[in-house]
């Protein structure tokens, strides 16, 4: 489906919203992928003062706390390749990018950055840059091929070496329980709208929990539930590509239940484990300051941003809607206040960029102002739930994936969340950004990714103000790892601080993942 129709079509979301600004930075030059980059022009990007920009002696000045977690993350479908290796079963991924059309380049992760097999390089990256935490995923489909039953021998071998090897370069492993790799067969039997699926999640979890529970003591159920819920379910634009708003009620309401189930499902397998969450949220700003937008802003906030957590926190839905909750037809039943609600132990949740939100009622006659992305049309029924308008504004500089580059809204976000849950310990899940500097000949092949040092170094300075005013946080995962397999966006991205060449798999850590390394070493950003 052409994107910019579906968005304009849709009630849709933050994952939607990424697509949407693709979609902007396909028909810009920038994304010409294939161009060698520059130094003499990289170097220069995002230096000097921009609209939203941290002063040089503010980010020099910019500490964090002693034994501050600096890590990177990744996720198993996105690097791990080998998808039918070992009794793996198929995921609803494998059979998305399988089927023609899906994907931008008909790209499969097939193969990916083969990370089944070369993962003994990564590691050695994650030591070499002085990592002290790697939040990676667990691929469902290999530990269960069916999604229930017992589990596959091969599939928690290769996970328990993973695991050592992570111990042994002195690195804490971050397990994610399930970033979006579905097995094909809970979808036959009605994907996350199944009220079912909490049960087996919580199996699967448990099995983990048992068999690496004894190495692994950080665990986060979901990656961006929300959009495992709303792209998959509601807006379709992501497996198993269903748009049918009720759909999206039920699945989110079985991945609140299965959250709660497999939060304690670990708990009994495991004495030392700590669960927390890995939601996707983006600081939502009122578009002008009339009570209209600023109660839209919120709703955005409850619906977007903390939907999964106040369940987890207080066993109730927040408002996120202008119509009471609509338990009946999420299917929730007497009981499920309780099954959802769990103390977590910690909070996690990642930060790319933020929203401008306005109320939808309300006629706009100054135009946009930015990039369309939660867009709602009246016409299609879903702006009668949260009559809401969101768009990712253009004031700062964009990254080559479309993205707005806004340091201090991890700051506005960081200090909501510790404020509003009473100062609980945070870890940042993931941030960082598109940009597709590749090997520069000249120069011994390095990748001199200015753009990207100088968007970690404007955020992690922000970071360290929320510190620095009293929030919690003790670890920070920059996404990604490495390059890999962006989803709908296929390779047509590349978020990593590792470039990979993916006709060889080579690895070349890029310029920004030397200065991450030295970041991590030091504990400061001026290095
Ligand atoms: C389902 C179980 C599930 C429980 C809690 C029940 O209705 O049948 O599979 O574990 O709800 O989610
Ligand atoms: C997702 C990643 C994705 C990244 C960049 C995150 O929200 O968890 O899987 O690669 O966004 O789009």
């Amino acid at each position: 489906m052409n994107r910019r129709r579906f968005l304009g079509q849709s009630l849709a979301t933050a994952g939607a919203a990424l697509l949407a600004t693709r979609a902007e930075a396909a028909n810009s030059p920038a994304s010409s992928n294939q161009a060698a980059s520059h130094p003499e022009v990289s170097d220069h990007a995002l230096q000097g003062p921009f609209p939203g920009s941290v002063p040089d002696a503010a980010i020099a000045a910019a500490g964090f706390p002693d034994g501050f977690l600096w890590g990177l993350a990744t996720a198993a479908f996105q690097i791990e390749g080998a998808w039918k290796e070992d009794g793996k079963g198929e995921s609803i991924w494998d059979r998305f990018t399988h089927t023609v059309g899906k994907v931008k380049g008909s790209a499969t992760a097939d193969v990916a950055c083969d990370s089944y097999h070369l993962y003994p390089q990564d590691i050695a990256i994650l030591k070499q840059l002085h990592q002290k935490s790697c939040r990676f995923s667990i691929s469902w489909p290999r530990i269960q091929p069916s999604g229930v039953g017992a589990p596959n021998p091969k599939g928690l071998d290769h996970y328990s070496r993973y695991v050592d090897a992570l111990l042994e370069a002195g690195i804490r492993p971050f397990c994610t329980v399930y970033h979006w790799d579905l097995p094909q067969a809970l979808e036959d039997r009605g994907g996350w709208p199944n009220r079912d699926l909490a049960g087996y999640f919580a199996d699967y979890a448990g099995i983990l929990a048992q068999h690496l529970g004894d190495r692994i003591t950080v665990w986060a159920p979901f990656n961006m539930p929300w959009t495992v819920a709303y792209l998959g379910y509601g807006s379709g634009a992501f497996p198993p590509c269903r748009s049918n708003y009720t759909d999206f009620l039920r699945a989110a309401h079985t991945i609140n239940l299965a959250q709660g189930e497999s939060f304690r499902a670990i708990k009994a397998a495991s004495s030392k484990a700590t669960v927390g969450s890995a939601y996707g949220m983006s600081p939502a700003y009122p578009k002008t300051d009339s009570e209209a937008d600023r109660a839209a802003a919120e709703r955005y906030h409850a619906f977007n941003n903390v939907y999964f957590l106040e369940t987890a926190l207080y066993g109730r839905y927040p408002d996120a809607f202008v119509v009471p909750t609509p338990y009946e037809l999420m299917g929730f039943r007497p009981g499920d206040e309780k099954i959802m609600k769990v103390p977590l132990d910690w909070l996690g949740f990642h930060y790319y960029t933020r929203r401008i939100v306005r109320d939808a009622r309300v006629a706009e006659h100054s135009g946009s102002g930015g990039l369309a992305t939660e867009t709602l049309d009246t016409a299609n029924g879903g702006d009668r739930w949260t009559q809401l308008v969101a768009v990712m504004p253009t004031e700062g500089p964009l990254t080559d994936g479309g993205l707005e580059v806004w340091p201090r809204g991890i700051y506005d976000l960081v200090t909501r969340i510790s404020h509003d849950y009473h100062q609980p310990i945070i870890e940042i899940t993931e941030s960082g950004c598109s940009y597709l500097d590749t090997p520069y000949h000249g120069d011994n092949g390095r990748v001199p990714d200015a753009r990207r040092i100088a968007f970690f170094r404007q955020e992690l300075a922000e970071l360290s103000r929320a510190i620095a005013d009293g929030a919690r946080v003790r670890a920070f995962h920059a996404w990604s790892l490495l390059d890999n397999f962006e989803w709908a966006d296929g390779y047509s991205e590349r978020y990593g601080l590792t470039y990979v060449d993916y006709r060889d798999e080579k690895r070349t850590v890029k310029d920004s993942g030397l200065w991450y390394g030295r970041v991590a070493e030091a504990n400061r950003l001026d290095v």
